[in-house]
């Protein structure tokens, strides 16, 4: 195990981190779900889950990877033996979102070219629904959609091949180009946003601060929520990322970096596409409140909306904002696939390269289900589930089990506080033993009930049972399966004394 790859520099490993997290949850999800939580009252609760649930946890996660030097499986079986199922879950759920977030970002392949010369038309809505993945009902497949098939195709090549080459000459040097860039391209259209007519209306809106909501116990789990799935914690990746670094680096620093970057361009977003929203009210003479949306609708209904209405070089803002969607999501994509890349590889002593085209060819065959006409309502289904009982439910063992069955916490912050500058103090052991279980322990008790008394999105009920809860389901039963379906090598669970004297 002396061979395990390294980054190859400090901030190689954290923009790889910020790749992870900056993804569609920051353009798409971030800004409907502050706006309908509240406003601007909503960076209360938000910047309290970041504080005390965010920045710990990623502190945490890249505390284990450091400390246990392997993919979640591994890193939690060297912790305990008892503890691998739960990283097998967590690779689960990551396999599991690998294979519809592919599909999104193919999409976004498809509206960057769309953009050139608005070829959705003057109803984008129909456009978007019609026309192109031509939506079929709730429970029905109906047939392939070849506009979105050769988009996909493209987008696991190109993840696959960043992850064939390695962690160093694949994730790392696509990270270094891919983030930069997006930083800029983000920021163009994001200062040509507030500089439209009626954008001050959308900020307004946006920032606008409804106080009663905070006393709204869904605004906090919706916080929480956000930051769980925004910071890519609680499905294995983090962890998986930073069992690369090498063992003279600092932890805690790069827990901040990474969280408040990820969290920055996040609020740019939700200035950025307000604005953008303000602008869109303004050109139809009607309130901000009327034009919102969010996700699916938000990015690919909405936006090529106000790309018709904006007042020149619409197709280049369009093709930006649209490729902007692209490199946010290839580069979270790449670190939700290399959770699985890694575990197989370790589990089952392959090449990296048999690793990706098994890994990695499965998700892209399974993501074919997603670009057939039945593919949004299966999408939506499977990423709420996933989230509610994948992501937060495992976030949730995560810390039970770490905290409260292993008590390694002094251990781990010892080990932190090792390499790092900043030293961990109290308040991180309560954040983690008592803040994020209650409020986590909250967040899966109202999911539940609120999932037994109404059915998700006004689906059929079967439809959710198989389409969300069985698969949420089978990802618990898939940790359970990938533990017990080979033993590891007792080598294997020795923590490897590798790569003394290197550095990042
Ligand atoms: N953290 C990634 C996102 O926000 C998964 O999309």
């Amino acid at each position: 195990m002396g061979n395990r790859e390294n980054w190859g520099t400090r901030a190689g490993f954290v923009l790889a981190a910020i790749g992870s997290a900056v993804g569609l949850g920051n353009i798409w999800r971030f800004p409907g779900v502050a706006y309908e939580n509240g406003g601007g009252a909503f960076f209360l609760p938000y910047l309290i889950a970041l504080l005390t649930a965010g920045i710990p946890l990623l502190i945490l996660e890249f505390t284990i990877g450091h400390k246990y030097r392997g993919s979640a499986p591994l890193s939690l079986a060297r912790m305990r033996k008892g503890f691998e199922p739960l990283g097998w879950w967590q690779v689960a759920v990551s396999f599991v979102i690998s294979t519809y977030y592919a599909v999104i970002v193919a999409w976004a392949i498809s509206y960057a070219w769309f953009a050139v010369g608005q070829k959705w038309g003057d109803n984008p809505q129909d456009f978007l629904l019609g026309e192109y993945l031509q939506v079929v009902d709730a429970g029905k497949i109906g047939s392939l959609v070849p506009n979105v098939l050769i988009p996909l195709a493209l987008v696991w090549l190109v993840a696959l091949v960043i992850l064939f080459k390695g962690v160093r000459k694949g994730i790392e040097i696509a990270n270094r180009i891919f983030i930069p860039t997006l930083v800029v391209v983000f920021l163009i259209i994001v200062i040509r946003a507030i500089t439209l007519e009626g954008a001050i209306d959308g900020l307004n809106a946006f920032f606008k601060p409804d106080w009663k909501a905070l006393t709204n116990g869904s605004v906090w789990v919706a916080a929480y929520s956000q930051i769980f799935f925004s910071l890519s914690i609680g499905f294995a990746i983090m962890i998986t990322y930073s069992s690369y670094l090498s063992r003279k680096t600092d932890l805690t620093n790069n827990a901040f970096i990474v969280g408040f970057a990820n969290s920055s361009f996040e609020l740019l977003a939700g200035i950025g596409v307000f604005a953008a929203l303000g602008f869109m009210a303004a050109q139809q003479g009607v309130g901000v409140h009327e034009v919102v949306s969010k996700g699916v609708i938000l990015a690919f209904a909405v936006f090529p909306q106000i790309i018709n209405e904006f007042p020149g070089l619409n197709g280049f803002f369009g093709v930006l904002f649209f490729l902007s969607l692209v490199l946010a999501g290839i580069t979270s994509l790449i670190s939700i696939t290399e959770t699985y890349v890694s575990a197989v590889q370790e589990k089952f002593k392959i090449a990296r390269w048999k690793a990706v085209a098994f890994g990695g060819g499965l998700a892209a065959l399974i993501s074919i289900l997603f670009a057939t006409q039945g593919g949004l309502n299966f999408l939506d289904s499977v990423d709420y589930f996933i989230n509610s009982y994948g992501v937060a439910f495992a976030g949730l063992v995560e810390v039970i089990l770490v905290v409260w069955v292993a008590r390694e916490l002094k251990n781990l912050q010892s080990h932190a506080d090792g390499v790092s500058d900043m030293r961990l103090g109290l308040w991180w052991r309560v954040c983690l033993s008592v803040v994020t279980p209650v409020i986590l322990g909250y967040m899966l008790i109202q999911s539940i009930i609120t999932d037994i008394t109404e059915s998700y999105s006004g689906y059929p009920v079967i439809f959710n049972v198989y389409s969300g809860w069985l698969v949420a389901g089978a990802a618990i039963i898939l940790g359970f399966v990938f533990t017990y379906i080979k033993k590891w090598d007792p080598k294997h669970l020795e923590i490897p004394d590798d790569d003394k004297g290197g550095s990042n």
